[in-house]
């Protein structure tokens, strides 16, 4: 038992293990995130849909989408701003690992007779002939990913964009950073259920990085005859650091603002979104 809560208890470096995938893939957790995907009135796996509705309506207004454009769509979930986009006349690709959602996604375009192309696969992996006017990745995504992992998606969206493409990503400010505490919680069937149709026991280790401003929630989900941990990283950025990490992979920041929808920069936000131009 001592050993096993050492276990539990561990302080991995930063971003030492991607588990991801199994969080949104998995065949029971990937149904829990499909509902929240579609709960229109919270601001879990996406957002609520008048925040949708507002950004997508300004993302087509900001990058003039229409017959002439084609946007790139990383972690697209069940297509709720890849339908939006490709309303528009736009060529729209979606990718994401859930099977799920890519499902849902490609059942809707069906339905409203939209012409997307839905990829269900790793983006990190990602690659194609295609070249884009415009990518985005919404919902914070982008801080789920180690530095080297960030350092590949801003070579890869080089390679994929147009000359003059551009790229919207929304990312964790250091005041929700300040804001988190680290914690250990044990609950049987943590988070309501969440993590397995049978009975469980969860531990919750919320881990704090403060020199690399990361912040880890490690959950470790003991089964009757399995234990599985899962590790949700997510890098924390001042304005300054965004704005470096950017021009040092070939990016030029056009504007930053408090979310996907254009509402003014605020310091004291939890959340910002990044505006760049592919320099050539
Ligand atoms: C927070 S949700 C946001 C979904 C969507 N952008 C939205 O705002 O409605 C993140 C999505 O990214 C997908 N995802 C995360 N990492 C991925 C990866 N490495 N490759 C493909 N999809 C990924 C997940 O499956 C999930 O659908």
């Amino acid at each position: 038992m001592f050993d096993e809560l050492e276990k539990i208890n561990h302080r991995p470096k930063p971003f030492e293990f991607y588990t991801t995938e199994e969080l949104w893939t998995n065949e029971y957790t990937s149904q829990k995130m499909l509902e929240f995907h579609l709960n229109e009135s919270i601001d879990v796996s996406s957002r609520n849909i008048n925040f949708i509705n507002h950004s997508a309506e300004w993302i087509r207004n900001r990058y003039k989408l229409d017959e002439s454009k084609s946007v790139c769509d990383f972690g697209c979930g069940p297509g709720l701003y890849t339908t939006r986009f490709a309303e528009t006349g736009a060529q729209v690709t979606g990718i994401d690992f859930s099977k799920r959602s890519i499902d849902y996604a490609e059942k809707t375009a069906a339905e409203k007779n939209l012409n997307i192309k839905y990829l269900n696969q790793n983006y990190l992996k990602f690659d194609t002939g295609e070249r884009y006017d415009l990518i985005t990745m919404i919902m914070c995504d982008y801080c789920a990913l180690s530095p080297d992992q960030r350092k590949q998606m801003l070579k890869k969206f080089r390679k994929l964009l147009k000359p003059d493409g551009y790229i919207l990503l929304d990312v964790y400010t250091l005041e929700a950073f300040n804001q988190r505490e680290e914690q250990t919680i044990f609950q049987p069937n943590l988070l309501d259920g969440f993590w397995s149709p049978e009975k469980y026991y969860g531990f919750l280790n919320t881990i704090k990085y403060n020199e690399e401003k990361v912040i880890l929630d490690k959950y470790t989900i003991i089964e009757k005859n399995k234990t599985s941990m899962i590790y949700n990283w997510l890098q924390y950025f001042s304005k300054s650091h965004l704005i470096a990490e950017f021009g040092v992979n070939g990016f030029k920041v056009e504007n930053v603002f408090a979310d996907v929808a254009g509402s003014n920069f605020n310091p004291k936000a939890t959340e910002m979104a990044v505006a760049a131009i592919k320099q050539v």
